[in-house]
């Protein structure tokens, strides 16, 4: 069959989808798959129907490709999809509904409050403060690789932070910070992969530390005791399941001083440049790139 690539897109995140899109489709091609670049951001979708497309392999990132939007229109137009559907994705692009779905079902995850644009107030950054600890991270709701995100340790840095973080959502969270290690585990076809730890030099692993300096550490596996390694896999799984993830997948989490797991968030569409971390943790199973690439294409078919 034939393989439309979708990759660029409109979102903040173009850069990592042109990346991660061009990886992907030479992987395809490289094994002989009939596959080819479909940008999104250059084509109107109704296109594919000319193209005879009989897959969509998404890689895109980030609002309109990741969100479920993507999905739905491609349900509409009957072309099968990599990854999870609408709700999945919907859900996990947006980091305060996932955290509200898991904290309904005790899985574990920081404390937290919502800063809303339209009724925001500055005087409210002492109290929250106070609420959440010394440490807090403000994530805009629907952003990924860490765009518009920043650790602030006052009032008044988390005041410029909300604000800041309000040219990328109307809705920002405030998350109690966790003194990690960052960890993060690949689900791909209802399994975890070994899981790998970060370790960057930054306050934390941010859009640099992701992609543009090469001073983070990746350990895959990641040190975890074999008990610690099954929790953590068990963790993943059922939180991506929580959010009705499909196919494959990568859950993010912190592990503070005691051992214990916090979930921070999924993505539906990891990243798979040089530097991404499904490809990594891919690696230590045993599985190259190309034939990671294939068991996604083929989570299209679920
Ligand atoms: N949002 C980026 C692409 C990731 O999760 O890898
Ligand atoms: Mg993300």
């Amino acid at each position: 069959g034939r393989v439309a690539v979708m990759f660029g897109g409109e979102s903040a995140e173009r850069e990592v989808s042109l990346n991660s899109g061009t990886a992907v489709l030479n992987a395809l091609l490289r094994q002989g798959v009939d596959a080819f670049k479909f940008d999104p951001a250059e084509r109107p979708l109704t296109e594919l129907l000319a193209e005879k497309v009989d897959r969509v392999f998404i890689m895109l990132h980030g609002r309109g490709g990741e969100d479920g939007s993507m999905q739905g229109a491609l349900q509409q137009l009957k072309i099968p999809y990599t990854g999870s559907g609408v709700l999945g994705s919907a859900l996990a692009m947006d980091k305060i509904h996932t955290k509200q779905v898991w904290q309904s079902l005790n899985l574990p995850t920081a404390k937290y409050q919502i800063a809303d644009k339209s009724g925001f107030e500055a005087g409210s950054c002492s109290a929250i403060m106070r609420q959440l600890g010394n440490e807090v991270m403000v994530k805009p709701a629907r952003e990924g690789s860490s765009i518009g995100m920043a650790k602030v340790t006052s009032a008044k840095q988390l005041e410029t932070a909300i604000q800041d973080a309000f040219n990328y959502d109307n809705q920002v969270l405030l998350e109690q910070y966790i003194n990690g290690p960052e960890l993060t585990v690949a689900v791909l076809q209802g399994k975890a992969l070994p899981s790998i730890r970060m370790s960057t030099p930054h306050t934390f692993y941010d859009y640099a530390a992701k992609y543009q300096d090469n001073t983070t550490e990746y350990f895959c596996p990641s040190g975890l005791s074999e008990q610690q390694e099954t929790e953590l896999a068990e963790l993943s799984v059922t939180a991506f399941n929580a959010l009705s993830g499909s196919g494959w997948g990568r859950v993010d989490v912190m592990q503070d001083a005691d051992g214990n797991f916090y979930l921070l968030e999924a993505n539906t569409v990891p990243g798979m440049t040089e530097k991404s971390l499904v490809p990594k943790a891919a690696a230590t199973a045993g599985m190259s790139f190309d034939q990671l690439t294939l068991a996604i294409l083929s989570t299209s078919f679920d």
